[in-house]
């Protein structure tokens, strides 16, 4: 039974003790949080992993993408945990290194040499990748000069990358790239989407020129159900409603909103508002109830009536996390998520960029 289950987590949590630290995504199941000993985004579970260095194992209750990166971040001692190695995210996957490097190769034959440094001290492109990428990728970046973001500091690496760029290749999520460099100015002519199936990603050579982002073109299908139409229908509904949505909705959602911001934002607006307040937020269902059941004084509701959980952060069922757990008491790893050494080194490199830049 489900309490069973429970009560397996925790004898073996007690077991283990300072042994083990368990880390939980804010998409997770309440059933899955209730054992974390951290909550977070996924910028704040990647610091979660470094304050932890006596931690022999990282149990990640999140995507694999998460869990490479508390990998790159750990020592290489710590063991990290993936409960369920089927636990993807599916826009991750639609940038592979082999494309993004198909996509660099042509961007060299319209701009020449890309480490060759302009009068002002900057390059023709930047790469930056979104956490939500796979460790290659971030790899790919350390190598070339770039670096990776989150949701929750996508402007200010943007302008990290402005500073030492002309250009900027934004993957993968065109949407997080759209709506980060549109709040900074950034006109849409200048942002042209990379088709990998065409020459020059679909683009002449002079709309490359005179591109700012060249963006990529993943999605996450959770965010992208998100619609203007919802949007109206909340503010017809619920006159004084607060309309809150992920910066991984599209663009004439994130318009239509109130604010966009990651997880963690959504979470400290909810947490300043005065009692009384009521969010309509547009983001993953299990943080959307969550935050409901957590602040009874606000009214909270998801923009989607219809549920729409992340069914890749869904796959981290308790039972992965009781037996991840009691295998590490009878002195077993099993579900280690190990970067090699060849793309660490450069992928540490992107990420530390991204820790040091600051607003
Ligand atoms: P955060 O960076 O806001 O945690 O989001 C991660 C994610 O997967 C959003 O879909
Ligand atoms: Fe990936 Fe979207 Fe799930 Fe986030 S919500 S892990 S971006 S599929």
């Amino acid at each position: 039974t489900d309490a069973e289950l429970h009560d397996r987590i925790r004898a073996a949590k007690a077991t283990l003790g300072e042994r083990v630290v368990v880390l939980g995504h804010f998409y997770q199941r309440d059933e899955v949080i209730e054992h974390a000993d951290f909550v977070g985004d996924s910028f704040q579970l990647a610091n979660a992993a470094l304050t932890r260095p006596d931690a022999e194992a990282i149990v990640f209750c999140g995507v694999h993408f998460m869990a490479e990166t508390a990998d790159l971040l750990s020592t290489p001692e710590q063991a990290v945990i993936l409960p369920n190695l089927a636990a993807g995210c599916s826009m991750a996957d639609m940038a592979d290194e082999s494309s993004v490097e198909e996509c660099w190769e042509q961007l060299e034959s319209v701009y020449g040499d890309l480490t060759a440094v302009d009068a002002d001290g900057r390059v023709p492109v930047i790469p930056v990748t979104y956490m939500n990428s796979s460790a290659a990728l971030k790899g790919f970046v350390g190598r070339n000069g770039g670096i990776v973001c989150t949701s929750s500091n996508a402007k200010t690496v943007l302008e990290w990358a402005f500073e030492r760029g002309r250009r900027v290749l934004f993957f993968p999520d065109q949407h997080l790239g759209r709506n980060t460099a549109k709040a900074m100015g950034v006109p849409l002519e200048r942002m042209p989407m990379w088709n990998p199936r065409k020459p020059l990603g679909g683009s002449t050579a002079a709309e490359l020129d005179d591109a700012r982002v060249i963006l990529w073109h993943g999605f996450c299908s959770v965010h992208r159900r998100f619609t203007v139409d919802q949007i109206a229908q909340a503010r017809a509904e619920h006159p004084g409603v607060q309309v809150i949505v992920h910066p991984e909705c599209p663009m004439p959602v994130v318009d239509a909103a109130d604010a966009a911001g990651s997880t963690d934002f959504i979470v400290k607006a909810i947490q300043a508002a005065p009692a009384g307040s009521t969010f309509a937020i547009g983001t993953e269902i299990n943080l959307v109830q969550r935050l409901a059941a957590e602040y009874p004084q606000h009214e909270i509701f998801c923009l989607d009536p219809v549920v729409c959980p992340c069914s890749t952060m869904y796959r981290i069922h308790p039972g992965y996390l009781a037996w991840v757990l009691e295998e590490l008491v009878a002195g077993r790893v099993v579900n280690r998520i190990e970067v090699s050494d060849d793309v660490a080194d450069p992928a540490r490199v992107a990420l530390e960029r991204m820790l040091a830049a600051k607003p």
